[in-house]
Formats: structure tokens, C-alpha cells, sequence
């Protein structure tokens, strides 16, 4: 993918050609209910998560597993990080063990293009600062395709805290790739300047925003990565963006609801739609298992 080492730093770099192999390897795995193979017998993948994570470490974890990988845990409460040793060492020295593959989320944007430069393991970003999450992108995408049956011509709508979403940079990357029409929503401080550029149409309002969308994606507002002032309260956050059984109705009838998760319910999203008839959420997240075991494959398989 990334050449020429055979990384996934981030889905800018890729091809529509190397997305679609993707999804299409994807989909393949998905049918046979991600069946267990030995296309990584023999061979070490190393989850480096100097961030929290519950979806994306478990699904590498059971897709490195179910390709017969023998997988290692390194979390940032447990490695010598807290010691004071830099990225870089630690990644050099788990190198060192030969793993496969290095599949690292960090806080710092270009994390994982820093690793890549320096260990002989493939790398794998599953999330960097505010920069990419490209297997969580590959995902979403799939998660439509399966739905919609194509992602060309959809009318995506993507709708909160863009400004400090991974997801969202990666995934209008992917959908402009891919054919379709993004549209982004949400306060203006939560969207970065700039955003048209990358081909998405900018509202800011909600409503006018999901009119005739085929997708409605939801992003958690990262307060973890605000230090205040971005919104004036969650209860004010939540009346003009906060999506809901009443503002869903803009969108087409058989619109679908995704969110990357983890949610926060009664805030950018209610749980009568989180768990509604519309919500994809736990698709996205079974289908996350086929896209990681497609892409761990592909890459050192
Ligand atoms: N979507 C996502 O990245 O979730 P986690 O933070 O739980 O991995």
C-alpha cells in the first residue's frame, strides 16, 4: 500500500483500486464468518495502543488470531513509556523481537509514519491525534457498500465534532475516493478551516445538512482532546446538533446511522437511535473484524 513498504499509514495515500481490494477481500472474509486460516501461521503481530481502545484493539486481536498470528499486547499503562522511554525506543526494541506487524494507535499525529521509517515490522495506524484511522474508514465504507450495494453517488453526511476526528478526515479521503458526495455538519469551531478543500460541502445546521443523504455518521465529541471553549454546553451541543428520531427524518427513509463508537448517548446521538431500526453501529463493528484480517493479510500475511 503505502510504498515502498508495505504500510497503512492512512488512507490518503491509497489508490481507489487498493480501497476496493480491500473492501473486496473484506466482504470475501465477512461471508465465511471471518473463518480461521493460516495465512499468518508462525508469524507475530504486536498491538502497540499508547491510547485507549476497545474496538479497534480487540478486532486486530481476533483477526490477527483467526489467521493464526500469535498476537502481543503493549499498552501504554504497562510499557516503559512510563518510564520515560520515547516512541521510537519502544518500537525499536519490540522490532527487534521480529514481529510482522506493528499496529500502533497513538496521540500524536504522524506517530505511525515516524515508526514506519524506522522498524523492518509492517505498520498499521489504528488512529493517530487527529490525523488518520484508516482500517476504521476502510470499514465505514464497507459497512455502506454492503448496504447500498455501492458507494458511488451516495450522499454522505457526516455530522459533529470534525475538527478532532480522525474518522472523519480518513473517511472523506476514502468517499471522495470512492465517488461519493460528502457533506459535513456541525459549529463552526468544530470544523476545521479549510475542510471544502478536502471535497466536503460544509452546513450549519443539521437539518438542511441530512436532507436526501443515503448515510448519516455520527462522531463523539472529543472532549478529551478540547480544552474548552469549543462548545458552550453539552445540553446546547446536544439541542442543535445532537441527532435524533426527529431531525433523522431529513434524511432519505432508508437512511442508515453509523457511528465509530465509543458514544455518548444523549449527547451527539439518542439511544432510540443508536438502537433503532436505522443503526448499523454493531454491523460497523462486525465488519471490522473482515477489514483487519483482510488488510493484516494483505500486508504481512
Ligand atoms: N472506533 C474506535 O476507534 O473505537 P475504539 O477507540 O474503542 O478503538
Amino acid at each position: 500500500m503505502n510504498r515502498p513498504k508495505q504500510d497503512l499509514l492512512g488512507i490518503e495515500p491509497l489508490t481507489k483500486a487498493e480501497i476496493i481490494a480491500i473492501l473486496d477481500r473484506a466482504d470475501a472474509l465477512y461471508a465465511t464468518d471471518n473463518a480461521k486460516s493460516d495465512a499468518m501461521a508462525g508469524k507475530t503481530v504486536i498491538n502497540l495502543f499508547m491510547e485507549p481502545s476497545t474496538r479497534t484493539r480487540t478486532s486486530f486481536e481476533i483477526a490477527a488470531k483467526r489467521l493464526s498470528a500469535d498476537v502481543v499486547n503493549v499498552s501504554e499503562s504497562f510499557s516503559s513509556s512510563k518510564k520515560g522511554e520515547t516512541l521510537l525506543d519502544t518500537a525499536k526494541n519490540l522490532d527487534a523481537m521480529k514481529p510482522s506487524a506493528i499496529v500502533l494507535r497513538h496521540a500524536s499525529a504522524g506517530a505511525p509514519q515516524m515508526l514506519s521509517s524506522a522498524v523492518r515490522a509492517r505498520v498499521i495506524n489504528a488512529g493517530d491525534g487527529s490525523h488518520e484511522h484508516p482500517t476504521q474508514a476502510l470499514l465505514d465504507c464497507g459497512t455502506m457498500r454492503r448496504h447500498a450495494g455501492k458507494i458511488e453517488g451516495l450522499v454522505v453526511t457526516i455530522v459533529g465534532d470534525v475538527m478532532h476526528s480522525r474518522v472523519a478526515r480518513s473517511n472523506l479521503f476514502a468517499l471522495s475516493k470512492l465517488g461519493a458526495t460528502v457533506r459535513v455538519a456541525g459549529p463552526r469551531s468544530l470544523l476545521p478551516p479549510g475542510i471544502e478543500a478536502l471535497g466536503a460541502e460544509v452546513f450549519d445546521r443539521v437539518e438542511p445538512a441530512m436532507e436526501g443523504a443515503d448515510v448519516v455518521m455520527v462522531l463523539r465529541l472529543q472532549q478529551e482532546r478540547m480544552n474548552g471553549g469549543y462548545v458552550p454546553s453539552l445540553r446546547d451541543y446536544s439541542r442543535f446538533f445532537g441527532i435524533n428520531a426527529r431531525n433523522v427524518r431529513a434524511a432519505k427513509h432508508d437512511a442508515i446511522v453509523m457511528h465509530p463508537g465509543p458514544i455518548n448517548r444523549g449527547v451527539e446521538l439518542s439511544s432510540d437511535v443508536a438502537d433503532g431500526a436505522r443503526s448499523v453501529i454493531l454491523e460497523q463493528v462486525a465488519y471490522g473484524v473482515s477489514v483487519r484480517m483482510a488488510v493484516l493479510e494483505m500486508l504481512a500475511g
